[in-house]
């Protein structure tokens, strides 16, 4: 049975009849299903600022304006003025980083460093905002692998319309063992932030989700790339490494390249697999990161689209159509000196679980709640609870080992599951696909696609405190599929 509720549905012999607003009319605005327009592919890719090892850097979250469609301004959030890109913090593990975060937006927010394990104080936890015109000093110490991490706001309520009007930067974790392996660097390391906006023709930005894009999360037409719709970016037929971020709200990706290109997959949100992995495509959903390794030597003188294909993880709303996301032109001289290396890093395996926990996922029950004209609070939920943050939910020792597992066997919606404060493995799927090829790592995120029960252990720090788990298709979260758990 079809379960969003949000038209009237019945199953006949298993076709799903859909009234209302849940019919794919293609409409951005009137309706979750919304279809990417490719844009022309002629602005240049905006590189971030780099801050190496901050030790009292100001980050500034204000309201700017930046061009994401050529030649129009849009106002946005921004940690940069007049940009949309925030600078991206590149720290050597073992360093303390220091800054002082500064909100300028004009309403609460704060800043989450996700994937990061540190103190439940640092954190940015959905309560501890910032209040307009407020500096809090952001510091802690970077002990864990090189990686590919990001921060955004995370006031509860207001995450998914803050990120999406431009708040989110990245943060690279560097260490000897990854330096060692000599991996494309300088212009040939690009990192990649990935959002899609729905824009008017004027290029103003919109975030106004309606009923049904509660339920599916808000989509834009327009795919950005570091801030900027229609990105191209020249390279030289060497190979180049591709930290790939998928900012974006809700737009789950199936990442790959024209010219029947594949690639390398070297590490995901928690830095290196322990082996590198040649695919084809992947997907990738929102909060997740993909640390790339893309050999552009047999096309010289050609251009290479990075692509979304079409998959059947998403759900009613998305996975049906296939776009191109930005274009590489091989136009330049140049080498990166680096191969593809034969082996990588060795992952130490977690014990056994001391615990095991299951969360179900799923949809709000009973009557009432999910008519279509409702509030839209707390039609998503975990274990039939909404986020609630005087209540903590799980309570962890730190230094267990604990098995988790997501269950969506019976729900209709994919839902990247995200906890903070931890990194974890991913051990299991049930359904049609097992364990990806980029999963194989140290995971902060992990896509539990509509009638998948996906199992994942950790090893939880010594940092006591609250923390949250909650999912990362942003409207889903705002809307209260959120829980708390405790360090003790
Ligand atoms: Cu990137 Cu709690 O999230
Ligand atoms: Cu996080
Ligand atoms: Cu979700």
């Amino acid at each position: 049975m079809y379960r969003l509720g949000m038209g009237s549905a019945v199953s006949v012999s298993g076709v799903q009849w859909l009234s209302g607003c849940m019919k794919h009319d293609m409409n951005p605005g009137s309706n979750a299903y919304v279809t990417v327009v490719e844009a022309e592919f002629g602005q240049a890719l905006p590189l971030p600022s780099t801050v190496f090892n901050p030790e009292g850097y100001t980050l500034r979250a204000g309201r700017t304006s930046a061009n994401i469609l050529a030649g129009k301004s849009s106002p946005v959030l921004s940690y940069t003025p007049n940009a949309l890109l925030a600078p991206l913090f590149r720290v050597e593990k073992g360093r303390r980083f220091k800054v002082q975060v500064n909100n300028q937006t004009g309403e609460k927010s704060n800043v989450h460093w996700h994937g990061l394990l540190i103190p439940a104080t640092m954190d940015g936890h959905p309560e501890a905002t910032i209040t307009n015109g407020d500096t809090f000093p952001v510091e802690f110490v970077v002990n864990q692998r090189a990686g590919t991490y990001w921060y955004h706001p995370h006031p509860h309520g207001a995450t998914g319309r803050q990120v999406y009007m431009g708040l989110a930067g990245l943060l690279i974790v560097q260490d000897d063992e990854e330096a060692a392996l000599g991996l494309p660097k300088g212009e040939y390391e690009l990192p990649l932030l990935l959002s899609d906006k729905r824009l008017t023709t004027a290029g103003v930005l919109q975030y106004n989700p309606s009923m049904s894009e509660i339920m599916t999360g808000f989509m834009g037409e327009t795919v950005t790339v570091n801030g900027v719709a229609g990105v191209v970016h020249e390279v030289a037929p060497t190979l180049y490494r591709l930290r790939v971020l998928n900012a974006s709200n809700a737009r789950i990706y199936n990442l790959g390249f024209s010219q029947s290109q594949t690639f390398t997959v070297i590490g995901s949100d928690g830095g290196l697999l322990a082996a590198p992995r040649q695919v084809s495509n992947l997907l990738l959903s929102p909060g997740e990161r993909a640390d790339l390794l893309v050999d552009f030597s047999s096309f010289k003188d050609q251009s290479v689209l990075l692509r979304s294909e079409t998959f059947t993880e998403g759900g009613e709303a998305q996975g049906q159509q296939a776009f191109s996301v930005m274009k590489f032109m091989v136009s330049k001289k140049g080498d990166s000196g680096s191969r593809i290396p034969s082996a990588l890093p060795s992952i130490t395996a977690l014990p056994g679980p001391a615990t095991t926990r299951t969360f179900t996922l799923d949809m709000a029950n009973g009557s009432g709640g999910h008519g279509g004209h409702g509030s839209g609070k707390g039609m998503h939920r975990i274990n039939d609870k909404v986020y609630d943050a005087k209540r903590v939910d799980q309570v962890v020792k730190a230094g267990d080992t604990e098995l988790w597992i997501f269950d969506n066997s019976n729900g209709d919606e994919p839902h990247p599951m995200h906890l903070h404060g931890v990194q974890f493995r991913v051990i299991g799927r049930t359904g049609a696909r097992s364990v990806q090829p980029h999963e194989s790592g140290w995971k902060d995120t992990v896509l539990v696609a509509p009638g998948e029960v996906v199992r994942v252990q950790m090893a939880f720090p010594s940092h006591p405190g609250r923390f949250v788990m909650h999912c990362h298709n942003l409207e889903h979260e705002d809307d209260g599929m959120m829980l708390q758990f405790e360090i003790k």
